[in-house]
C-alpha cells in the first residue's frame, strides 16, 4: 500500500500587500458583484479576468428559477471572455462576493464545477491563471488552479 500526499500552496495576503494591478483586479471584481443576479441566494458573486493583451473584462452570476440554469461567476466571465477573445490566455482572475450589505470577511473560492473550467482555460493556452480570493480579512492567492483542483481531469485524461 502506498500513499500520495497532495499539497496545495496558496499565499495569504492582506490587501495592502498586493501590487496595484492586482487591487484593480479585485476593485473590478467588486464593482462587478454589485451586478450580479442573485434574487435566490442573495450572494452576490463578481469576477475579474486580466487578459494577455491587458483587457480586463468582468463577469457575475446570473441565477434563475429553475436553479440549475443559472451559472457561477466565474463561468459567466471565463465563457464570456473566451467568446470574445478566443485566441488571448488570461492571465489572472479576481473574485469577490457580497451577501447581506458586505462583501465577505473570508476569500471566496470557487466551487468544484467553475475550477474544472478555469482549468481547461489555463490548459488551452497551456498558462497558468494566478486566482485572486478576496475576503476583507485576507486575500488568498494560488498561482495556478491546479492548486484548488489535485487530481484533476483534463483534455489529457481522455487519452487513457
Ligand atoms: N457562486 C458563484 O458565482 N461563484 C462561486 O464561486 C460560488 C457560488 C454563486 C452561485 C449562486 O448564484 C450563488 O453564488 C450561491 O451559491
Amino acid at each position: 500500500m502506498n500513499e500520495l500526499n497532495i499539497s496545495a500552496k496558496i499565499t495569504v495576503y492582506s490587501y495592502d500587500e498586493l501590487s496595484e494591478v492586482e487591487k484593480n483586479l479585485i476593485t473590478a471584481a467588486r464593482l462587478s458583484s454589485a451586478e450580479a443576479y442573485a434574487p435566490y441566494s442573495h450572494f452576490w458573486v463578481g469576477a475579474a479576468v486580466l487578459l494577455a493583451n491587458g483587457e480586463v473584462l468582468t463577469g457575475n452570476n446570473q441565477e434563475n428559477a429553475a436553479a440549475p440554469s443559472g451559472l457561477c461567476a466565474e463561468r459567466v466571465t471565463l465563457f464570456g471572455t473566451h467568446a470574445r477573445f478566443p485566441d488571448v490566455p488570461v492571465q489572472m482572475m479576481a473574485l469577490a462576493a457580497q451577501t447581506r450589505g458586505a462583501f465577505t470577511g473570508s476569500p471566496i473560492t470557487p466551487c468544484g464545477a467553475c475550477r474544472q473550467v478555469i482549468l481547461e482555460s489555463e490548459m488551452r493556452f497551456g498558462k497558468p491563471i494566478r486566482l485572486l480570493m478576496y475576503g476583507r480579512d485576507a486575500v488568498y492567492v494560488a498561482d495556478t488552479v491546479q492548486t484548488l483542483l489535485p487530481l484533476h481531469f483534463g483534455q489529457e485524461s481522455l487519452n487513457g
